[in-house]
């Protein structure tokens, strides 16, 4: 697929239901990761344009809320056929922005819609309770309690870069259908496909001011949105260093995050190898292991370590590695700070005596998919995220060891057990600190109506579309007093 992007365009942002320059006359460029050079400017939207953006939402958010759900899920499901209609043109620009392969920026788009179409029946289905109670012992006043759901007012919504539809969808559809209204903060990478996912939201005749789009820097314009009284909620997802900064700024705000990951595969003596490799190459490469769910070490016992070693080494070395426009599976990572990071990883495990299998090869910021073996505690590979397609072999001599490793991280996303012999599976996967253990699968977030949440540095809160519907939305009660 050729990439025309000889005629840079000026986005706009969406402010009150309307597409604005903002005032502050400044535009951030947008540098493609894999073109390496820019394909699109935004607006730096100002602080007194974000007060604007909360008042009206506010303001717009009570009417929104006194709609129907289905009312409000006709809105959703038409923005859901949007995106699929535009799907061609959002995938581009994902590509072209984050450097995600086509293929799997189409997927993320068509992903997106179904979870908005899930999101809309979910809400639907989600029933409120009533409860008979008598007071307290020895009273004698019948009570009935209605028990609803109600929304919260005005949600934040912060994404990161690596999945800027997807992960953006899935805070504004659910704060959409609990009956808040929403800032959208995207990822300034990912700011475009962001604008083209509101451009659809937009077509839907959504009423004005419900939602509004604030592009600009999270270190510029972030803080400010974060500590704005105005916000209700805040739902981000990102880095465990950014997280930690969010909840210090906020104050009796409920907040959902998800964050880094570091996610272990235990690979045990008995493991189907077939299972265990493809699973951990998919796991660990695709997109570059720019996901937040990638296996970014594997934890094997030292009697197999050798075959997977060796099995890895020949994937790893059938992978394509260059354009996303080629669907190649190993991309240039987001910019040359993260593949400088990535290198200083490596250089450290192999300053450090790791064992290079194979890889170690860099252009600018395309890293070469790279295996490191005979990882040791004392490297920085073991225990950070590379967000890089880097993948650290740890060898144990026992479920224990493995499971002791897994746990002395920080963070506790996702871990993957392989083993042929499920109750043994199952009782490592129980050990494991970690929001979701897979058991002989790769780490993965869907499917999208299942719970998602990160333990330690991994986040705060429950994601996933019944969790996100609930966070965005509180008990109502009101208590009947009978005669
Ligand atoms: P990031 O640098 O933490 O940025 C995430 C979002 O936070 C962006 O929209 C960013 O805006 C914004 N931001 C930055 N500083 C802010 C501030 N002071 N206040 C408010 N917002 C601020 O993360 P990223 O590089 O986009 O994504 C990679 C990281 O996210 C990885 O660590 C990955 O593991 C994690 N992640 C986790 C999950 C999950 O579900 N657990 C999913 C995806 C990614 P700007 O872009 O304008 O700076
Ligand atoms: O990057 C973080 C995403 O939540 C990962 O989603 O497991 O579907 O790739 P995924």
């Amino acid at each position: 697929m050729a990439s025309n992007v000889s005629e840079l365009t000026t986005y706009k942002a969406y402010l009150q239901g309307e597409w604005k320059k903002s005032s502050s006359d400044e535009t951030i460029a947008i540098q493609s990761p894999y073109l390496r050079k820019a394909i699109g400017y935004v607006q730096a939207v100002t602080q007194d344009e974000v007060d604007e953006a909360i008042k009206a939402a506010h303001k717009a958010q009570k009417s929104w809320a006194e709609l129907s759900l289905s009312e409000r899920g006709a809105y959703l499901d038409k923005w859901a056929d949007e995106l699929v209609n535009n799907s061609e043109d959002i995938a581009t620009a994902i590509m072209q922005e984050v450097g995600k392969g086509f293929k799997d920026a189409k997927k993320e788009v068509v992903r997106t819609a179904d979870l908005i179409r899930y999101t809309v029946q979910e809400a639907l289905h989600m029933h409120g309770e009533s409860l008979r109670g008598e007071g307290f012992p020895g009273g004698d006043q019948k009570k009935i309690g209605i028990v609803e759901r109600a929304p919260l007012g005005v949600v934040l919504a912060i994404s990161p870069f690596n999945y800027p539809v997807n992960l953006a969808a899935s805070k504004v559809a659910p704060a959409l259908m609990a009956g808040n209204g929403v800032i959208f903060k995207p990822a300034t990478q990912g700011s475009i496909s962001g604008i083209k996912m509101i451009q659809a939201l937009d077509k839907t005749g959504l009423p004005k001011g419900v939602l509004s789009l604030t592009t600009g820097r999270g270190s510029v314009i972030g803080d400010y949105l974060v500590e704005h009284k105005g916000i209700d909620m805040i739902s981000f997802t990102g880095g465990s260093g950014t997280g930690r900064h969010l909840s210090k700024q906020t104050a009796m705000i409920p907040l959902v995050l998800e964050l880094g990951g570091k996610d272990p595969a235990l690979v045990a003596e008995d493991a189907d190898m077939d299972v265990a490799v493809k699973s951990i190459m998919n796991g660990a490469f695709s997109y570059s292991g720019q996901r937040c769910t990638a296996i970014k070490r594997v934890l094997v016992n030292e009697k197999v370590a050798d075959e997977l070693v060796d099995r890895l080494k020949s994937e790893i070395e059938k992978l394509t590695v260059g354009s996303p426009e080629e669907d190649s599976t190993i991309v240039p990572l987001i910019d040359d700070k993260s593949a400088d990071f990535v290198q200083s990883l490596i250089d450290d495990a192999l300053n450090k005596k790791a064992t290079l299998v194979t890889g170690n090869k860099r252009q600018d910021n395309l890293i070469y998919p790279t295996l490191l073996d005979h990882v040791t505690e004392d490297m920085d590979v073991a225990w950070i995220e590379p967000f890089g397609p880097v993948l650290p072999i740890i060898r144990v001599k026992s479920d224990e060891e493995a499971i002791e490793l897994a746990n002395r991280s920080e963070f506790g996303l996702q871990a993957s057990v392989f083993s042929q012999d499920i109750d043994r599976a199952l009782d490592v996967a129980r050990q494991v600190e970690a929001g979701t253990v897979q058991i002989n699968g790769r780490t993965e977030r869907g499917p999208d109506h299942f719970p998602f949440l990160g333990v330690k540095a991994s986040g705060m809160g429950v994601q996933g579309i019944h969790h996100s519907i609930l966070s965005m939305s509180r008990e109502r009660v009101t208590v009947l007093n009978l005669k």
